[in-house]
């Protein structure tokens, strides 16, 4: 990113607090995969969990890397992981929050100077349609233990 569109999309007043929201939301991403991937018997299934939560981890990377490139701190914070709900409505909950990482990285994409942030930010986006469908699957399928 040259120093002019750095200027650009540092000084934008959502940009920093955008990108922060989506670190954030990818972070809860990654502290959830794990343990839903370890309470899933279908190995499958489980090993496509275990992929969110890698793919969510390169996307938090790659989302602090632009925070940095703009001068900003990466914020971020973890929710404990709920106990005695079941494991259907936690993965309710993160396919909203995939749906919601899905906004937030088209908006980065949109406010991001051309080029290849924009790029990373739009595969990430690419990347969470898929993600959406995986979970959307695991739901449909129930293949969770519970
Ligand atoms: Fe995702």
């Amino acid at each position: 990113m040259d120093t002019k569109d750095k200027k650009i999309w540092g000084n934008s007043p959502k940009a920093l607090n955008l990108l922060n929201q989506a670190l954030q939301l990818e972070y809860s991403l990654i502290f959830y995969y794990p343990r839903l991937a370890s309470a899933i018997e279908d190995k499958e299934a489980r090993n496509l969990v275990l992929k969110l939560g890698s793919d969510s981890i390169k996307h938090a990377d790659v989302v602090a890397s632009a925070i940095q490139e703009l001068g900003g701190t990466p914020l971020w914070s973890f929710e404990p992981f709920p106990e005695g709900i079941d494991l259907i409505k936690i993965f309710q909950v993160q396919l909203e929050k995939e749906k919601l990482a899905l906004q937030l990285h088209l908006k980065n994409a949109g406010l991001a100077p051309a080029g290849s942030l924009r790029n990373r930010f739009e595969n990430m986006a690419k990347e969470e349609e898929s993600h959406i469908q995986i979970v959307k699957n695991i739901l449909s399928n129930q293949r969770v233990a519970l």
